[in-house]
């Protein structure tokens, strides 16, 4: 029989932080474990200001690899781990640099003004002129040029959202979640009439015919706010299934109902849900996976995405 002591993940993960006197950032989608054990929880947006103002060593990301990178683009003298490098984004994936270059450098005489979803690489970012989340899609839209036209990449859902918001024409990269996308006009009407009196808040990553359906749209950290304010008492919740774990500890008065799929009665992100508490002890004690950038590429990025931490005030 082994004599190994058994290994408190959590206490251990606690006292690994205060050693390298790190930051957990955890992004609204993580399993509840990591949610509860970290420093601060929320959507892009407050991730992207809570890394911009840490004075921690360290930060270890809980989140997606852009959502680390973004942090890495902000503090490139930190050290920004993550547990599994391998968590990306469909959005990310469906609009490599070089494919946004050369359609730039094809459309030269359009002199577009390139906005992007924050859910893609720092290469992407480091050709565009501002950055926005599903927390500010609409207020940084409504600060664009008026005398250029928009490119809007990669999600085509939030651009066409954002365009029904701010009544402003933008071209669109044809790119989409693939979780969100999953959420169907069916899945959700049928859930609707089995809980009639039921609220519907749904992300902006979901198609129209979904959002139609919705009596909010908006970010994952809004929904911890309509949630709390709606005075229904029944919410369905059209998003990734993390969520639910931060609004319902935020709001334990309200019954949450996870959004259905045509398959599934929740959807889940493959990526969000690579992180576990084990392969987050183990980044915090090898302070390994770490996230590096090319520092042309990294200072370019950073123009961007500070443009949108500015105008988003
Ligand atoms: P939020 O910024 O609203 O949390 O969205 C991030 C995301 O990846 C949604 O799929
Ligand atoms: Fe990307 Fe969609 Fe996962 Fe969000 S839920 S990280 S947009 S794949």
């Amino acid at each position: 029989m082994s004599t190994e002591p058994v290994l408190d993940l959590k206490a251990d993960i606690l006292r690994l932080k205060k050693e390298r006197n790190a930051i957990i950032l955890a992004h609204n989608y993580q399993i509840g474990p990591i949610q509860d054990l970290a420093d601060y929880v929320g959507d892009s947006l407050g991730l992207a200001y809570q890394a911009q103002e840490t004075d921690a060593d360290v930060i270890v990301f809980c989140g997606v690899h852009f959502m680390a990178e973004t942090a890495k683009i902000l503090n490139p003298t930190k050290t920004v781990v993550l547990p599994d490098k391998d968590a990306g984004c469909s959005l990310e994936q469906a609009c490599p640099a070089d494919q946004l270059a050369a359609y730039l450098k094809q459309h030269e005489d359009k002199n577009y003004y390139v906005i992007a979803y924050i859910n893609c690489s720092a290469g992407v970012k480091a050709l565009c002129d501002v950055i926005c989340t599903s927390g500010n899609a609409p207020h940084i839209v409504n600060q664009a040029p008026a005398d250029r036209p928009i490119l809007f990449v990669p999600d085509e859902n939030l651009g066409q959202w954002v365009m029904e918001q701010t009544g402003r024409k933008m071209d669109l990269w044809k790119g989409n979640c693939y979780v969100h996308v999953e959420f169907t006009q069916d899945s959700i009407q049928k859930i609707k009439d089995d809980y009639p009196d039921a609220a519907v808040v749904a992300h902006p990553e979901c198609t129209k015919a979904v959002r139609l359906l919705a009596d909010e749209v908006c970010s994952t950290e809004k929904m911890v706010h309509y949630c709390r304010n709606t005075p229904a008492q029944n919410i369905i919740v059209v998003t990734e299934s993390g969520m639910l774990h931060r609004i319902q500890k935020e709001v334990p008065e309200k019954n949450l109902i996870p959004g259905p799929t045509d398959h599934c009665a929740c959807a889940d992100c493959r990526y969000m849900k690579m992180n576990t508490l084990e392969k987050l002890h183990a980044c915090l004690e090898r302070l390994s996976p770490q996230v590096e950038l090319p520092e042309n590429i990294r200072a370019q990025a950073e123009i961007s995405l500070t443009r949108m931490l500015e105008q988003s005030k």
